[in-house]
């Protein structure tokens, strides 16, 4: 062969190998981005240090609950991705909730909260459980009562809040968790690097699995930062799943909206940390993310996904576990005597 083509073929050669993954990295950064290294700003909550330790403590503070059983981090652990890890969360007396508790890390980037985006924000968000009687079972007024039973509270409210004229409030209960969750981010999953350069941080089936995630159209609906928790889509959109893994009785946004069109439509789940967090579905009634992947080809793409291909998505799912954050557990102000007593 004549030199000038064998130093063109391996031009070539050498080439294709960084221009492909580039390619791959191109695309995924068109699709997706990084978890942000810092929590982000969120429009009128400012993130100052007082009101993100109030907020932690009251993430953890299970006398916002009647029973003084039950906290946040009951059934979003900290310790366990977030979550709960039961198909259907258990709350106030031993009460089976309908749905599985989603992660609250990096909950702060969904464009709205709920399995069927029924709450627009975190703030929104933090007072319905608080008040669910399969949850925490508590009130406003009782939350109000039992924090102003404690010194420390009051003093911690008005530091966090300190133009409020009437600081300890359950509005305010709300902004201070909001800003703690907003804290509860996990940057640098292997994926992060990868979108922000390190061609390195992904091994080859995991490379393989995004561009299949990619290719057969999983980011139709799970794309943006958190892959997913922006948009709602018909569960079942092609082929509806059987009652065990969607029941009959959950219909979705239709109790949101009540449009016909809106049965059985949920949020795109966001796919951050997706192996701590099984069991998996609104349902929780799949445990296996390779099964969980497979309902999702045959339900929303109407693909039956062959065993390899399960095993690359999932291997690339796993590379989305980030750096959860080292949570040291806050200790909470003493009750005292005007403190309400538990109720059953
Ligand atoms: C949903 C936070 C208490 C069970 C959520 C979400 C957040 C959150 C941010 C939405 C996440 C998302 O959509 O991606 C909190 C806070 C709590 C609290 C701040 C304390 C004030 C609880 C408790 C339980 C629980 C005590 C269990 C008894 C659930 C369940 C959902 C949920 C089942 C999904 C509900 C649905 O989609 O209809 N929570 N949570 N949460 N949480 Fe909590
Ligand atoms: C839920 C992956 C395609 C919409 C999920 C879950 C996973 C997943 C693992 C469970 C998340 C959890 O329980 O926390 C995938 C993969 C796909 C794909 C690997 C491609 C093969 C799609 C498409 C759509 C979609 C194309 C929209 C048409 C949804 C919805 C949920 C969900 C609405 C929530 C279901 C529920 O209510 O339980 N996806 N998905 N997905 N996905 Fe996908």
């Amino acid at each position: 062969k004549h030199p000038l083509i064998k130093a063109l073929a391996l031009s070539l050669t050498v080439a294709a190998g960084p221009a492909m993954a580039d390619e791959l990295m191109e695309r995924a950064n068109s699709n997706f981005e990084p978890i942000p290294k810092y929590p982000p700003v969120i429009d009128g909550n400012e993130l100052t240090q007082a009101k993100v330790e109030l907020g932690k403590m009251l993430f953890f503070e299970p006398r916002l609950s009647s029973s003084h059983l039950i906290s946040c981090n009951t059934c979003h652990n900290v310790g366990l991705g977030g979550d709960d890890e039961l198909p259907t969360s258990i709350g106030h007396g031993w009460q089976k909730g309908p749905r599985n508790s989603p992660t609250v890390f990096n909950a702060v980037f969904n464009a709205a909260q709920f399995w069927d985006g029924r709450a627009a924000d975190l703030a929104e968000q933090a007072k319905g459980p608080v008040q669910a009687g399969v949850e925490m079972s508590s009130t406003p007024a009782r939350v109000e009562e039992t924090l102003k039973s404690m010194p420390e509270y009051i003093e911690r409210f008005e530091n966090a809040f300190p133009t409020s004229e009437e600081p300890v409030t359950f509005d305010n209960m709300a902004t201070a968790i909001e800003a703690y969750e907003a804290t509860l981010i996990t940057p640098d999953a292997p994926f992060d690097r990868y979108l922000r350069g390190d061609e390195d941080a992904l091994n080859d089936k995991q490379k393989e699995g995004l561009a299949l995630f990619m290719d057969r159209g999983c980011t139709a609906c799970h794309s943006g930062v958190n892959l997913g928790g922006q948009d709602y889509y018909p569960f079942g959109l092609v082929s509806r799943p059987g009652g065990e893994i969607l029941p009959e009785g959950d219909k979705g946004r239709f109790a949101v909206t009540e449009t016909a069109s809106d049965e059985y439509v949920f949020r795109a789940a966001p796919l951050r940390n997706i192996e701590l967090t099984a069991p998996y579905f609104h349902s929780g009634a799949v445990w296996s993310l390779e099964e969980a992947v497979a309902v999702m080809g045959t339900a929303q793409l109407g693909t039956e996904l062959d065993d390899e291909e399960v095993q690359s998505i999932v291997a690339f799912l796993k590379s989305l576990t980030g750096e959860v954050p080292e949570v040291t557990y806050p200790q909470l102000p003493p009750s005292t005597a005007k403190t309400p007593k538990p109720v059953d």
